[in-house]
């Protein structure tokens, strides 16, 4: 079974000329990282709030974990956890009481309670902090009760969106390695993020929306693919004529100072002796997700065509 089956699921918001989305298929196998990425606006916080029960589909099917999110939405909320995107804690409640609330209204008893709580605490660098009110915390630690009261919870199935927003570099990590976690212990995780180097750190499967529409999916190696070169060169613009660049590989216009070339590693050679010459600096990395989201989104017409992607 599934964690999630969607199956051609649109979402037409009253008051709005934009369909949010539009005949969405997608599967998010269990056990597994499955990532939504999409500009602001794509659609994926009302793909989330649709599989989490908060928001009817205009049409199409979604069953989650085996239950119609139509017919049976309390036993999918049951067995599910979120952090929402624009959650923020009671200005009153301290950490600890998020969490050990939370978890003795999902019915866990006390003493369980009482240790994930604290285990979670601790994982999230939030201990020391455990018995201030959550207006005393700074933005990210708020993020991070969201994300323990989530993660602390027994569900088969977390929704996470775009859980480390504002945290910092080290903090990030925690969540990271808490969703790894979660996952080991034989969760299933539906995540969006605008962090592409979150993405390629956690995801199983990665999945393009774009107005509405689902443009690409697969594995990150898949993704990969859609770009046939394997390594960018930015090379600083300082007047030198593009055009000369053209027969090194294909040239992506940054909108800043560098000029991009996406090549192989055959190139690179030459491609340096070209900027060595004219005293150009440059680097070379490989190409990364980030590189494939742009080149997708950027080359996107929004159709449906691109359905035949599913399995
Ligand atoms: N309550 C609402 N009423 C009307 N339109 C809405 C509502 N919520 C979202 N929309 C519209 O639906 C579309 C998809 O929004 P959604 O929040 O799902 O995007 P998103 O991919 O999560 O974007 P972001 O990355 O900015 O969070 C947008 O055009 C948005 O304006
Ligand atoms: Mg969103």
């Amino acid at each position: 079974m599934h964690a999630i089956e969607a199956r051609r699921v649109s979402k037409a918001y009253k008051d709005s000329r934009h369909v949010a989305l539009n005949n969405v298929s997608l599967n998010v196998e269990p056990r597994k990282i499955f990532t939504l990425l999409g500009r602001n606006g794509a659609g994926k916080t009302t793909f989330i709030r649709i599989c989490a029960t908060q928001l009817m589909p205009s049409a199409g099917t979604i069953s989650v974990l085996g239950y119609d999110v139509l017919k049976e939405p309390s036993k999918i909320r049951n067995v599910i956890s979120i952090v929402p995107q624009e959650g923020r804690p009671l200005r009153a409640l301290t950490p600890w009481d998020h969490v050990y609330n939370w978890l003795q209204i999902r019915g866990e008893d006390k003493k369980v309670a009482r240790e994930k709580t604290e285990n979670i605490l601790n994982k999230l660098e939030l201990y020391e902090a455990k018995d201030m009110p959550a207006m005393n915390l700074s933005g990210g630690m708020k993020q991070k009760i969201l994300v323990a009261m989530a993660i602390a919870t027994n569900a088969q199935l977390l929704f996470l969106d775009e859980p480390t927003i504002g945290l910092d570099p080290v903090s990030r990590r925690q969540v990271w390695s808490a969703i790894k976690d979660w996952k080991k212990e034989g969760g299933s995780i539906l995540l969006t993020t605008h962090y592409m180097d979150e993405a390629e750190m956690l995801s199983d499967n990665i999945v393009i929306i774009d107005n509405g529409h689902l443009i690409a999916k697969g594995t990150m190696r898949e993704l990969r693919k859609f770009i046939p070169q394997n390594i960018r060169v930015d090379i600083a613009k300082d007047g030198i004529d593009v055009d000369l660049l053209r027969s090194y590989g294909s040239i992506v216009d940054t909108g800043t100072d560098t000029i991009r070339v996406f090549t192989f590693e055959s190139t690179i050679k030459e491609l340096s002796e070209f900027a060595l010459k004219r005293n150009l600096s440059f680097t070379i990395s490989p190409i990364t997700l980030d590189d494939v989201f742009v080149s997708l989104v950027a080359n996107s017409v929004g159709t449906v065509g691109h359905n035949d992607l599913i399995d």
